[in-house]
C-alpha cells in the first residue's frame, strides 16, 4: 500500500528516469503513499456536493470516534484518515471510501456503526444501510 525509496529507485531504473523524477510524481499525486496506511484507510470526500450534504459532520464523527485528524493514523495502526477530492459519487453524498469500498449517503449514526464494526472486527458492509 505504499512506495519505499527502494521501490521508487527501482521504478526510476526501469523507466530510465532519474530517481528525483519518480519522487516528484509520488509527492505530487496524493494517491501515492510513502508510509504504510492503517488497516482501514478512510478517505472522506470534502468536495462541494459532499460538503453541502454534511461532510464536515462526518469528519467530526471520525475525529471523535477514532481520535485522529486528517493525515493521521491511530497508534495501533488500525485506522488512517485523509480528506480527498471528489470520488465521483456526488449523487450519494456525503460519502467516503474505505478499504477500496464506497460508503454512501452517510449519516453520523451510520458512519458511527461502520467505524464500530471495524473496531470490533466485523464486516462494515453489513452496516451500510440507512436504518
Ligand atoms: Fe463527494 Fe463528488 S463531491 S463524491
Amino acid at each position: 500500500g505504499h512506495l519505499t525509496v527502494e521501490w521508487m529507485e527501482y521504478v526510476a531504473k526501469r523507466l530510465e528516469q532519474s530517481p528525483v523524477s519518480v519522487f516528484a510524481v509520488v509527492e505530487f499525486y496524493t494517491m501515492f503513499k510513502t508510509e504504510p496506511m492503517g488497516k482501514h484507510h478512510i478517505q472522506l470526500c470534502r468536495t462541494l456536493s459532499c460538503t453541502l450534504r454534511g461532510a464536515e459532520d462526518m469528519q467530526d464523527v471520525v475525529e471523535r470516534k477514532l481520535g485522529i485528524g486528517p493525515g493521521e493514523k491511530t497508534p495501533d495502526g488500525t485506522f488512517s484518515f485523509e480528506l480527498v477530492e471528489c470520488l465521483g459519487s456526488c449523487g450519494t453524498a456525503p460519502m467516503m471510501r474505505m478499504d477500496n469500498r464506497y460508503f454512501e449517503n452517510l449519516t453520523a449514526e451510520k458512519l458511527g456503526r461502520i467505524l464500530d464494526a471495524c473496531k470490533q472486527g466485523r464486516d462494515p458492509a453489513n452496516e451500510d444501510t440507512n436504518r
